[in-house]
């Protein structure tokens, strides 16, 4: 089947919609990019970000997903891989995403985005600007849609919350 990527911004759904496609797919390991780089560091996101700022982290995201690919290769095994809201934005990145499973873009309207994050705020460095949230997310969308739509093979409305359908969705399309 291939492994299967999930990309979108911040509060989409992404970790959730992961969780319930590894239910339908039992046998494949999920795995959500942020819990791996903590994994692999032993710091957490927000750490990451205060002491060694936003670079640095990219740089994580890039060799985490370079592990992730090269160990899939070597077991000839399958992932459910959850993003991180800005991996999108570096290039190798993006390369390895497409060339090495079916990403999905999780696209939900700034309306939902801040509903979401309001309700589930999370703590998230890239949102602590001291900008209103509705600001910050559009600012954020304006330079990151146009990556999320390019990187994705496939888009997937998610403004209606309901991660069942989208990951029932997801897996009947590439079955
Ligand atoms: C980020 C999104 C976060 C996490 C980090 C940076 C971003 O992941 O990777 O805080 O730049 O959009 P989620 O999209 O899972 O919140």
């Amino acid at each position: 089947m291939g492994s299967i990527s999930l990309i979108g911004f911040m509060g989409s759904g992404k970790s959730s919609v992961g969780k319930e496609i590894s239910k339908l797919l039992p046998g494949m390991e999920f795995i959500d990019l942020d819990d791996y780089i903590e994994a692999m560091t032993g710091m957490s996101i927000p750490e990451i970000f205060e002491k060694q700022g936003e670079a640095a982290f990219r740089a994580m995201e890039q060799e985490a997903l370079e592990i992730i690919f090269m160990t899939n290769e070597l077991t000839g095994e399958d992932c459910i891989l959850s993003l991180g809201g800005g991996t999108v934005t570096t290039e190798a990145c993006r390369r390895m995403i497409r060339r090495n499973t079916t990403c999905f873009y999780l696209k939900a309207s700034v309306d939902t985005l801040v509903h979401n994050l309001e309700t589930w705020p999370g703590d998230r460095p890239m949102l602590k600007t001291g900008k209103d949230l509705r600001s910050r997310v559009e600012e954020l969308m304006a330079s990151r849609s146009k990556l999320y739509e390019s990187t994705a093979h496939h888009v997937i409305d998610v403004d209606s919350n309901d991660y069942t359908a989208a990951a029932v969705d997801i897996v009947t399309s590439i079955d």
